[in-house]
């Protein structure tokens, strides 16, 4: 079946659709229905459906004869080790952690926080929460202790599971002190933690609380996979949303079983078998999806990536690896090669490597800007695909569907929904708008398998975050169009949500903190297009009359309190004092204005201004201080 009909059946069957996709994974007890809503009106799809992921990720491909391929190739050019786990040892490994966990009091709807670098003990810590039917709840190890214990307290986690530390390029970055600190600041610390010793950096252990990764899983009994019904949790992501609390995206096990491994051979055009690799981080939505679960549900190879685009050693780092584990689709996000253009512009270590393999590169996380779509497009003889999708929805919402029908590339597009997305633009009133015209974009309820049914312990901020803007469909916080041939166009979000080189951060989280700075009246935290990292934040601080700082002193104590509160991962480097922000007549601040001042010239002064002089004085703050356009 070509795309269009198997669109309109996903969306006007979805049953059927969604039905005959379930019948692909090895159930332990077939689904009783395929989607059904509860008393609250949320979805759940594949009720009475009972398996495990884990099982389906491992056991289900030793059994039918994979034992023996690789499953995980670690790569770290940052230790300069590498590692090959086939399915078969992956599966032990992860039986044994899991036993590990057990031992320590994990059970089936317990939650685990997963707070690691890029180590394939990260992925055998996920695999081995999904094996009990344990919940886990991997956090970025960018981010600060404080935003590790807002996540501890709304996980409440049974165990945490560290290791000894991470390393950003060559820097060794110990975690175990922010684990500490961690647990110091959260009220609900879980009991005990579990922690990988590295040989760059050893900690020190609390007896009683902190367990030794190796030593515990060496005495631990192997545990089985434990059943778990299709609407059990199998993990909570936290997410960025418009304040300091971050939202508790929910996975459940049957959809998003069923749903990634569609997503491999329709999306991604892939076979088993074959090797897939994602350049992300298993603290992101692209790590927990595309580096762990999907490749192996589909019985590929993965790999974990212990590097940069850059400096590990060089701009042709990506391309070494490419070529090294003979990778059949790349995925990462447009910073990454952006980063590699601006060190090697002509591509020249790409010469070097040999990527006959290479069929396809997949592109998201962020908008994909044509200067780095042209770059690519130049340097290689293969589709540049990009495609659009969200932490809530866990897989892409609009792709170019290389497994079914792949389509021409248009400039700026993420080419056509996805089947199971009923994607469309609506106009403040709620009206669909005609094709061309920008909106906000929304799918239709109910969104398919794999995507979030709820939010962690809250379907009250689901409903009103998701689902109550337009009664019917969800909010996916974007704005965009959809012209004459069914492409869509993403332009941008509509709400306080930036993305800085691929990683997704609250402007309204970075607001409160500074607002908590004691000379600090009132603020505005701006994502400014950034030639490198798409956006970068940028505040703008009214001090409190009486109080006085010099400007420097100002940004480096603002620079370090957002270090301190979320890390170094939110990229604020800049602060700038202004007298005034341009706000409209009822109050409400022009961020958005803001942001085209420091990128266009021109910008038009909007209708609602209270006082356009304003506008003058932010511009020349701008200018003062090398922001934007400006920068020197
Ligand atoms: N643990 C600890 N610290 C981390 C971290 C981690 N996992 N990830 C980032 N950081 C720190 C960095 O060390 C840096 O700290 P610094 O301010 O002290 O130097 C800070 O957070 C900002 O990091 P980043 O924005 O990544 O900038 P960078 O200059 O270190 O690297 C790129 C730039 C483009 C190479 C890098 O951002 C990159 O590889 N991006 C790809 C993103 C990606 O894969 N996104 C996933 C979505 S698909
Ligand atoms: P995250 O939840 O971190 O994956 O971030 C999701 C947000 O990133 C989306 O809502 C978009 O704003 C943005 N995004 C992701 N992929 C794309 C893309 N291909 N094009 C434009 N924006 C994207």
């Amino acid at each position: 079946m070509r795309y269009a009909e198997l669109h309109k059946l996903s969306i006007e069957h979805p049953e059927k659709f969604w039905g005959e996709q379930a019948k692909l994974i090895d159930w332990f007890e077939e689904p009783k229905e395929v989607v059904s809503q509860d008393e609250q009106g949320l979805y759940w799809w594949y009720k009475g459906g009972k398996l495990n992921t884990s099982y389906l990720a491992l056991d289900y491909h030793v059994k039918t004869g994979r034992g023996d391929q690789t499953a995980l190739i670690y790569d770290s050019p940052a230790t300069g080790s590498q590692k090959k786990y086939t399915f078969s040892q992956l599966r032990d490994e992860v039986a044994s952690f899991a036993g590990a966990l057990r031992g320590l009091g994990v059970e089936k709807g317990d939650r685990v926080i997963v707070y690691m670098p890029m180590v394939p003990e990260a992925a055998i810590a996920m695999l081995a929460c999904a094996r009990l039917g344990a919940v886990h709840s991997v956090v970025f190890g960018g981010f600060a202790p404080n935003e590790l214990a807002i996540r501890i307290d709304d996980a409440t986690p049974k165990v945490l599971v560290s290791a000894t530390c991470g390393i950003e390029f060559d820097k060794v970055i110990p975690y175990k002190p922010l684990v500490d600190k961690a647990l110091e600041l959260s009220n609900t610390p879980p009991e005990k933690t579990v922690i990988l010793a590295r040989p760059q950096q050893s900690c020190e252990m609390q007896s009683g609380r902190d367990y030794d990764w190796e030593e515990i899983t060496k005495s631990a009994s192997p545990a089985d996979p434990v059943p778990v019904d299709a609407n059990d949790p199998l993990y909570i992501l936290y997410t960025s949303g418009t304040t300091g609390k971050p939202k508790g995206v929910l996975r459940d096990n049957g959809g998003h079983a069923v749903a990634l491994r569609y997503s491999m051979k329709n999306i991604y055009n892939i076979n088993p078998g074959e090797v897939y690799w994602a350049a992300s981080d298993v603290g992101w939505v692209v790590g927990h999806s595309y580096i762990v679960y999907a490749p192996l549900l589909h019985g590929c190879t993965t790999i974990m990536y212990e590097g940069k685009p850059v400096r590990t050693p060089d701009a042709g780092a990506f391309w070494r690896v490419m070529s090294e584990h003979k990778v059949s689709a790349f995925f990462t996000a447009p910073t990454a090669f952006r980063a590699i253009k601006k060190e090697d512009p002509e591509a020249k270590f790409k010469a070097k490597y040999d990527l006959n393999m290479l069929r396809t590169l997949y592109l998201a996380g962020e908008r994909l800007d044509p200067p780095t779509y042209d770059w690519l497009a130049d340097i290689l003889d293969i589709p540049i695909v990009d495609h659009w999708w969200q932490t809530e929805t866990g897989w892409a919402i609009v792709a170019n569907l290389m497994g079914i029908e792949p389509r021409l590339v248009k400039s700026g597009s993420a080419t056509v929904p996805v089947p199971g997305f009923n994607v469309q633009i609506l106009d403040e009133e709620g009206n669909e708008v005609p094709r061309g015209e920008s909106g906000s974009i929304v799918i239709k309820l109910p969104l398919p398998p794999g995507c979030l049914p709820t939010l962690w312990q809250d379907n009250e901020r689901y409903v009103e975050s998701y689902v109550s803007t337009y009664k019917g469909y969800y909010l996916t916080g974007d704005s965009g169009y959809i012209d004459e041939d069914g492409y869509v166009f993403i332009m941008g979000r509509i709400d306080d949500v930036i993305n800085v080189a691929g990683h997704r951060l609250s402007t309204g989280e970075m607001e409160e903190i500074i607002a908590g700075h004691e000379s600090v009246a009132e603020c505005a935290v701006v994502g400014i297009d950034d030639e490198l990292k798409g956006q970068v934040p940028v505040g703008f601080v009214i001090l409190k009359d009486g109080m006085d700082m010099d400007d420097k002193a100002l940004e480096t104590e603002l620079v370090q309190l957002i270090r301190a509160e979320i890390g170094a991962v939110a990229c604020f480097r800049q602060a700038l004092k202004v007298k005034r922000l341009p706000k409209t007549r009822s109050g409400k601040i022009l961020r958005k204005t803001i942001r085209r001042l420091a990128s266009e010239d021109n910008v038009p002064t909007p209708a609602t201004i209270d006082d356009p002089v304003i506008l003058d004085e932010i511009k020349d703050a701008l200018s003062a201080n090398g922001v934007g356009q400006f920068a020197k």
